[in-house]
């Protein structure tokens, strides 16, 4: 039987449903012509952090010992920082074939209205937008502020470009379909589920912060697998991508059962090296062969809560019935 990998995510065409997330693997041409070579079917470039400002520029502030200059610093490297992030993603788009998907994390609108011009301007084929604070004070931000924000940003990027926006969405949010439902509304083209907090762990001996797992591990799979399951079902007129715990094809056949369109990948990458997406990928066209399945849209989402022998299992959340 004839089987195919093709899918379509935020309106990008794709060869298979693997991209490679935004990551230090994504950060250069070389690296993105080695990715596309390994087969890879879409790129996330390394992320632009509008926080890297502040942090680069005190560092150089107290190799200058000029504390009173920091906003003279700020805007200095943060045209630097524009000005590096631009030929990155021109040198990368120029020398892939696949989608190129520009990513960005912001804290203030203007900065996200300042990238999203300067991708747009580029040429990439996509926005990703990398959504993720730690909301943390209950006098400043109250209840619902970090979703308001998010749609917010979403309708101010959508005025400065008609390429597709991808919104890469925190696992914590609150009734994540109402927010996925608003920001398809404001014109958002995609969502990943999720992105994933720089993590934490604790020394017990110094009583340090230390980094924690830092690559991920098949228990993360869990989370992203109920929401693409519920979201896909509950707000079908958006693409889906899952991202977290991603590990084998069979990972990716579950992602797509859910109602996946791609699915977005990093940790694995890491673990076994680029060409391991070969490995994938005829995992997954040797599964769909064996199960008649033409294409991954002959059974994208059909697990997801939009039938009923498998909405109980994804709305489940107590233990009720375990038995050890
Ligand atoms: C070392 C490392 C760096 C990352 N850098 C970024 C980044 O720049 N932007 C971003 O949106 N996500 C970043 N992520 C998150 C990944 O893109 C991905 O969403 C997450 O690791 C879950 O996928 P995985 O289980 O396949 O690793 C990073 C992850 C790792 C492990």
């Amino acid at each position: 039987m004839i089987t195919n990998l093709k899918t379509t995510f935020a309106g990008l065409k794709l060869s298979s449903p693997i991209i490679a997330s935004a990551s230090p693997l994504t950060a250069t041409a070389e690296q993105c012509v080695e990715l596309e070579k390994a087969g890879v079917a879409a790129i996330v470039v390394k992320s632009i952090f509008e926080e890297s400002i502040a942090h680069n520029s005190q560092e150089l502030a107290d190799v200058l010992s000029h504390g009173e200059e920091t906003d003279y610093l700020d805007g200095y490297i943060g045209e630097q920082m524009v000005s590096e992030w631009r030929s990155t993603l021109k040198s990368i788009k120029d020398a892939c074939t696949v989608p190129i998907i520009a990513s960005m994390a912001c804290r203030k609108i203007d900065t996200w209205e300042r990238y999203a011009r300067v991708a747009d301007e580029v040429g990439v084929d996509a926005l990703e937008l990398n959504l993720m604070n730690v909301a943390r004070n209950t006098r400043h931000t109250p209840y619902g502020d970090t979703e308001h924000h998010l749609v917010r940003t979403v309708e101010v990027v959508r005025k400065i470009t008609s390429l597709p926006i991808i919104v890469k969405l925190a696992s914590n949010m609150t009734n994540p379909a109402a927010l996925v439902d608003r920001l398809k509304a404001c014109g958002a083209d995609g969502v990943v589920l999720f992105n994933r907090p720089y993590p934490v762990d604790i020394d017990i001996e110094t009583r340090e912060y230390i980094t924690g797992q830092v690559l991920t591990t098949p228990y993360n799979l869990a989370t992203p697998l109920r929401w693409t399951g519920i979201l896909s079902a509950e707000v079908p007129a958006i693409d889906y991508a899952l991202s977290g715990g991603v590990k084998n094809w069979q990972d990716i056949v579950k992602a797509i059962l859910a109602g996946a369109s791609a699915v977005e990948l990093c940790s694995a990458l890491y673990e076994h090296g680029i060409d391991y997406i070969k490995e994938l990928k005829q995992g997954l066209e040797e599964w769909q062969q064996s199960h008649f399945e033409e294409s991954v849209d002959s059974y994208r989402g059909r697990m997801n809560a939009s039938n009923s022998e498998y909405a109980a299992s994804l709305f489940r959340a107590h233990y009720l019935h375990f038995k050890s």
